[in-house]
């Protein structure tokens, strides 16, 4: 059996795929080779699997770089990120094809075409850019919380809209489409206001990155994978996502851990 591991800047996940069913664990470590070792153990101890059974440690993420040749003593393949993301995420969605964004600690995109996968951009902004403002501009530093202030919040004390600047639409520009992120906030914007627009901003600035590299790419689907789609879920649920319907986002399940099942699967076809 293989196991996939991928040591990224928040977390480690580590999964086991067996007959398509998937096992996994996350923990939180700041050294990688103990947050691999520290997820490969705990996987085999939560579901009883002897060390020996593991054949190979697909190993991927930014961290994956600090592993030697063996963990363990189990032999590691070292996986492209990049690979890892796009087989992980077009696997999971049943797609041959597709635009997928990582949706980290980072943002990276990568573009599927079959057995032909090329990274194609990115941004900054991701988890790590909402935990920091939420810490910074609110004292929030869990997600549970910023989400459940946020789905009481109003941006209309936070956003400038295009209607506000020009009294209705822009040419193809709905009144409602967001001018300036945190472009018109108020003295009575509550803590519960800026919680929506920080969540708003991130998912804004990640889809619309999105949309742009799917259409220079000439992909039809988007699939988002990585434990920051909840805050699309999120704004799905709350439907403030009205800009990007139409278009094919999909989130597909076990999307939280997609770029370590990516590694397993890379490993198993080498
Ligand atoms: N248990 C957790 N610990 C830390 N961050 C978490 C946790 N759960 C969700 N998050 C959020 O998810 C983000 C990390 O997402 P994910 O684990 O998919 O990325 P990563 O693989 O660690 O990072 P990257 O892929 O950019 O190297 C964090 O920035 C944070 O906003
Ligand atoms: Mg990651």
């Amino acid at each position: 059996m293989i196991v996939g591991i991928d040591i990224g800047g928040s977390t480690t996940d580590a999964v086991i795929l067996e007959d398509g069913e998937f096992h996994v664990v996350t923990i939180e470590a700041n050294d990688p080779v103990a947050a691999a070792a520290g997820a490969l153990g705990k996987l085999v101890e939560q579901y009883g699997i002897d060390l020996n059974q593991v054949e190979r440690v697909a190993a991927t993420g930014a961290g994956s770089r600090a592993l030697g040749e063996r963990l363990l003593g189990r032999q590691i393949v070292k996986v492209s990120e990049f690979t890892a993301i796009g087989v992980g995420g077009t696997s999971l969605a049943g797609k041959q094809r597709a635009l997928v964004v990582s949706l980290g600690t980072g943002t990276a995109i990568v573009s599927v075409n079959g057995e032909k996968i090329d990274h194609t951009g990115g941004t900054g902004v991701g988890g790590g850019t909402l935990l920091g403002l939420s810490k910074h501009i609110l004292g929030v530093s869990s997600i549970d919380t910023l989400e459940a202030m946020a789905s009481r919040g109003d941006l209309r004390r936070v956003d400038l809209k295009v209607g506000d600047i020009a009294g209705g639409p822009i040419g193809d520009l709905p009144a409602g489409t967001t001018a300036a992120n945190f472009g018109k906030i108020r003295a009575d914007a509550t803590p519960e206001d800026k919680a929506l627009a920080i969540i708003n901003m991130i998912v804004e600035v990640i889809g619309v990155l999105s949309l742009a590299n799917a259409r220079a790419c000439g992909q039809e689907d988007i699939v988002l994978t990585g434990k920051i789609t909840r805050i699309f879920r999120f704004m799905q649920k709350i439907r403030r996502l009205e800009f990007m319907f139409g278009r094919g986002f999909v989130i597909p399940d076990h999307a939280d851990y997609a770029t370590a099942i990516g590694a397993a699967r890379t490993a198993a076809r080498m």
